[in-house]
């Protein structure tokens, strides 16, 4: 979770796995976990957070991945953070998660994590009949914990150090950074208080990155690792400016590496495939050989739902062709249901182009990184106009124009808008007709918006508002 996408492949733990190939083409969709697994969120009615007053809940007819393998005679497990509803289109067979415990127990408490993952090997072995298993382990570090839980700092990043007060994490061996240290993303700030606020989240990426290295000792030690499937990712960028809740580059770019003991052709490589996290159900249900099952959503009464992500298995095999493999898409309506600001987006090639619906509003901004030190900063010093060290102004941030297109060839920060050079028309156009085919075959109800209003009786289609967008 608002995982470490500024800290570089190649990290320790990882090597000790010889069957990975990590994608570089990476790229994610927001918001959060499962559902974005099977269909975007504008298609399985899960348009925000889950938890609290947001309350969002998916579908009661989406076909969820731990339904369709439960189905298949999986044994389905969960760890973690979940936050995904209601509860009937996303049953485990086994669960420890916030719902019923605390979060930041089966959340960050690697210990206790690493007793959980033990626990659901043992009943695995139990078994009468050992049947193959699927568990989701959802670290919630490296989460920001201010608004929550700010005792124990920022980032939660004194939980379990040993320090007064703070408990013991026994198999956690904090690792400390000063802020000098720390690299700072061109997207963030770079003053004194983003940098500590960055140190303090480091401390956090060892516990979740130890975390890993304990999950896979227990996977080891119970007799599966030559024949388990290991996927890591995250779901949003990290929870500073520009980062979590943007559709920007900073926002989606996350870490997916793939492990597999059956596929040893590219073992240790790197693909510049881009990929999604729509690709982790089709990669599972194939991993299993499960067809996904034909039926309907509300949003789609005609064109049944269709996986628009692909196995990534082929990749572990042989680099796709870069033809093939270079156009992934995002999607965002709300984060918590105060925020609302629909996004879509499609990153093609060297392009990324986005489409702020409602780009007259300005940008929403999270109950979490508003307390967040870096936030508090670039508001204090906006003010009383002092410099922010950041790479646009929060007047640019907060209003931001309808199509954003960057060539990130040249512009790899996203800073220059190229929307309106006469030159990129046609690749304007071009990315612009593929997302809206992308909205159609996925039943976006956002489709015909900002300036027309979807009707889909008979043949669906958009009528004008002539409201001068
Ligand atoms: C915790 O909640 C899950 C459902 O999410 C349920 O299956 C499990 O039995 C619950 N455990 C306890 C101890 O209440
Ligand atoms: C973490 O979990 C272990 C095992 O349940 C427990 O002994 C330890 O006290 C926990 N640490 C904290 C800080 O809660
Ligand atoms: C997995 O494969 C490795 C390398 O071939 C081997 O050393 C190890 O013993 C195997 N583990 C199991 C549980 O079979
Ligand atoms: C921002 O300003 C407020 C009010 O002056 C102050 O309390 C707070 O400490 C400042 N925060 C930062 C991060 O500078």
């Amino acid at each position: 979770h608002d995982a470490y996408s500024n800290i570089k492949w190649g990290h320790p733990r990882w090597n000790t796995i010889p069957y990975t190939v990590a994608f570089q083409g990476r790229f994610n969709i927001h918001p959060f976990c499962f559902p974005v697994f099977l269909c975007p969120q504008h298609q399985n009615g899960m348009y925000g957070l889950h938890q609290g007053v947001h309350h969002f809940n998916s579908f009661d007819g989406v076909q969820s991945l731990p339904l369709l393998l439960g189905q298949a005679n999986i044994r389905t497990g969960i760890i973690g953070k979940k936050h995904v509803g209601p509860g009937p289109v996303y049953p485990f067979d086994f669960a420890y998660t916030e719902e019923n415990n605390s979060v930041l127990q089966v959340g960050r408490n690697i210990t206790r994590i690493k007793l959980l993952v033990r626990k659901f090997f043992q009943t695995q072995r139990k078994e009468e009949e050992e049947r193959p298993f699927f568990l989701y382990v959802a670290f919630h570090d490296t989460h920001r914990c201010g608004h929550s839980q700010p005792q124990y700092g920022a980032f939660c990043e004194k939980f379990g150090n040993g320090q007064s007060g703070m408990g013991r994490i026994p198999d956690w061996k904090p690792e400390y950074y000063t802020p000098d240290q720390v690299k700072v993303p061109q997207f963030v700030p770079d003053t004194p208080v983003a940098r500590a606020d960055l140190a303090a989240q480091y401390t956090t990426v060892s516990r979740l990155d130890q975390g890993i290295g304990l999950v896979l000792a227990e996977l080891r030690e119970a007799g599966y690792e030559n024949d388990t499937l290991v996927i890591y990712s995250s779901d949003n960028g990290i929870p500073f400016p520009n980062g979590r809740t943007n559709l920007y580059g900073s926002g989606t770019a996350e870490p997916m590496l793939v492990s597999s003991p059956e596929h040893r052709e590219r073992w240790g490589g790197t693909s510049q495939a881009y990929v999604s996290l729509l690709d982790i159900t089709p990669t599972l249900l194939d991993w299993f050989s499960i067809p996904y099952p034909s039926y309907f959503l509300l949003g789609t009464p005609t064109t049944p739902v269709s996986l628009t992500g692909r196995s990534l298995l082929p990749a572990l095999v042989s680099e796709p062709s870069p033809a093939a493999w270079h156009t992934v898409y995002a999607s965002q309506s709300l984060h918590e249901v105060t925020m609302y600001y629909p996004m879509r987006s499609i990153h093609q090639g060297a392009y990324r182009l986005l489409h702020n619906l409602h780009y007259r509003m300005p940008f929403p901004i999270d109950q979490d990184f508003y307390v967040s030190p870096t936030f508090q900063d670039l508001l204090n010093n906006t003010l009383t106009g002092q410099p922010t060290g950041w790479f646009k102004t929060l007047q640019q941030y907060y209003y931001r124009d309808r199509w954003e297109l960057f060539d990130l060839r040249s512009d790899p920060e996203e800073a220059v808008n190229l929307a309106g050079d006469p030159a990129l028309a046609p690749v304007l156009e071009s990315l612009r007709d593929r997302l809206l085919k992308w909205q159609w075959d996925t039943g976006d109800p956002w489709v015909c918006g900002p300036d027309a209003v979807l009707e889909d009786k008979l043949e669906p289609h958009c009528r004008p508002l002539y409201n001068g967008l």
